[in-house]
């Protein structure tokens, strides 16, 4: 019997097809065998968030999920979000709070907070916290992602003086 499985779903809107390992992570599948490195390999083991991808709509920790269970699916991942004028608002205000520094969390963090924006458009600072609680980062304290997400939502970018030079963007996806 294969080891190897034929699978096809439907990534950033896009049909596909890959060949995977019955032991191989959706994450793994993502980076290695399709080539998109934004979606970030942290701990591993559902920890940190840094592997955040949407699957049929639903946040999920790419590093949990086998990538024979992304068969028929929907996938999004942080390229995805490009067209996503909710991601764009949040890459702007992101940007305008300097919430940004590393910027390893980041893409999980994007693909956190735009399920968010989804599915609740003008988020509280409460509810943008908890949103993000399984997305850890190390550098920025948290506070100014969560003060981007509310501006995001509210439909401004955030404090102008502390806005980035023009046209800066995100390290969203770069490959690490
Ligand atoms: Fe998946 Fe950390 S790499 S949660
Ligand atoms: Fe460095 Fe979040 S910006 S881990």
């Amino acid at each position: 019997m294969s080891l190897m499985h034929e699978i096809e779903f439907t990534l950033n809107g896009v049909q596909r097809g890959a060949t995977v390992g019955v032991e191989m992570s959706a994450l793994q599948m993502l980076r290695d065998v399709v080539g998109l490195t934004g979606t970030k390999y942290g701990c591993g083991e559902g920890e940190c968030g840094a592997c955040t991808i949407l699957v049929d709509g639903r946040s999920v920790n790419a590093c949990l999920l086998f990538a024979l269970d992304c068969d028929g699916r929907e996938i999004t991942t942080v390229e995805g979000l490009a067209v996503d004028p909710r991601a764009q608002a949040l890459q702007k205000a992101f940007v305008a709070h300097g919430a940004v520094q590393c910027g390893f969390c980041t893409p999980g963090m994007m693909v956190q907070a735009t399920h968010l924006l989804a599915t609740h458009p003008q988020p509280d600072a409460a509810t943008a916290q908890r949103a993000i609680e399984g997305n850890l980062c190390r550098c920025t304290g948290y506070q100014k992602i969560v003060e981007a997400i509310v501006d995001a939502g509210a439909g401004c970018e955030g404090p102008s003086d502390a806005a980035g030079p023009s046209g800066q963007s995100l390290p969203t996806g770069e490959a690490r």
